[in-house]
């Protein structure tokens, strides 16, 4: 591991001082629809751009409603709520993914049930999934998930599109129906990403997505529930918007509610950024070829779309041959400026989760010792 990878990065970022991972980039209506947000004085929780927003984001990712929420993660917990996820639910995810999935599962009081990934995809493997249900699980007289071990009924199941790589989102949908499991997929990160010519989210009973500063398009903070299903849509916009029955001045409020609704501000952001997300991921792909090139003379690898996938390449991936590379590179990076990071610790050995079961987690830990993050920002 040497400097050049140094000046490698400070070259195609003409920048000598700190390279952050990933910065926003704004360069169309931004301020025009911000400016209009403060004149009209709707810079809240009522406003005209939190419709315009929820209704290109379903005319972009054909789902056919879209819930406007103050983040990811809110959305997650919300999603997960809908589905009748309790103190009595276990809700299998993938071991390597950000903790925010796991959290909004803990928000339920449900326990997680962790499994392993794919190393093709980063995310949930299918193989995994239908092996740990056909040894660990049974269906009950009623049709539910029951695992063996716990006695608990398996609600959901929450895969992640890692990096805006679709997993084989197809493949654990069809697992999940034959156990009557619910899948809501997280695609945080993956706006923009298709797989097999359908954006991911919409493969699931509900899909959610975060405009979180880091991401492909920013909101400052928000996230988006997306479903076809009416029923759920009405249900998602009642409990994210504090359960109050509409009403010109009572206050009526029929359930335990939240306050996870976009601001009016936030969304006069994404509707401006959207309006660019094409030229962003036509970006993102340049700047994988650029990296493809130059890690190959590297002799490490790139993590590439997925077969059958469109990639939005929001954070881009490289694996390492082993740990001690991966902590050279990691050394050598941030000590000069060039901000890098390791892929997440595996869920099931943080702290809050390290008594929920696991299938064996052999790829995630492959990965979890070798995927750093490099520089992703996209420039006019
Ligand atoms: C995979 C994943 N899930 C959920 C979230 C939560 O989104 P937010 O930060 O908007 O709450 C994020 C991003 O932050 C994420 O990367």
């Amino acid at each position: 591991m040497n400097n050049s990878i140094v000046s490698y990065f400070q070259e195609i970022y003409s920048s000598k001082t700190f390279i952050p991972l990933h910065e926003p980039m704004f360069m169309g209506n931004e301020k025009k629809y911000l400016n209009d947000c403060v004149d009209s004085t709707y810079v809240s929780s009522v406003g005209k751009y939190v419709d315009v927003f929820e209704e290109k984001l379903t005319s972009y990712t054909g789902a056919k409603y879209a819930i406007a929420t103050s983040n990811g993660t809110s959305a997650l917990h919300v999603a997960l709520k809908l589905l009748g996820v309790n103190e009595n639910s276990e809700v299998i995810t993938q071991a390597l993914s950000f903790v925010a999935t796991v959290n909004a599962i803990s928000y339920c009081n449900a326990k997680p049930v962790f499994i392993d990934v794919s190393k093709k995809t980063m995310g949930l493997s299918p193989k995994k999934l239908l092996k740990f249900l056909e040894k660990q699980t049974f269906l009950n007289d009623r049709g539910e998930c029951i695992n063996k071990k716990t006695k608990k009924v398996i609600t959901a199941c929450v895969p992640m599109h890692t990096f805006g790589h679709p997993c084989e989102i197809d493949l654990i949908v069809d697992i999940c129906k034959k156990y009557n499991i619910v899948v809501v997929e997280d695609a945080a990160e993956s706006l923009g990403s298709f797989y097999k010519n359908k954006h991911t989210g919409t493969f699931g009973k509900i899909g959610v997505f975060s405009f979180n500063g880091n991401k492909i398009i920013t909101t400052g903070g928000g996230g988006m529930i997306v479903t076809d299903d009416e029923n759920i849509a009405k249900r998602a916009k009642h409990l994210t918007t504090t359960a109050k029955i509409p009403h010109k001045w009572e206050y009526i409020h029929d359930e335990l509610g939240f306050n996870y609704r976009m601001p009016n501000i936030n969304a006069a952001l994404g509707v401006a950024q959207l309006e660019n997300l094409k030229r962003y991921l036509y970006k993102k792909r340049e700047l994988t070829y650029k990296y493809s090139q130059f890690f190959k003379n590297e002799s490490i690898s790139l993590m590439q779309e997925p077969k059958g996938a469109k990639s939005n390449y929001w954070l881009q991936a490289i694996i390492l041959k082993d740990k001690k590379q991966r902590n050279e590179f990691l050394e050598i990076t941030n000590k000069n400026g060039v901000m890098t990071r390791p892929i997440w610790k595996l869920m099931n050995e943080l702290e809050m989760f390290k008594d929920s079961q696991s299938s064996d987690l052999v790829n995630s830990k492959y990965l979890e010792q070798r995927v750093v993050n490099i520089t992703s920002s996209v420039r006019k």
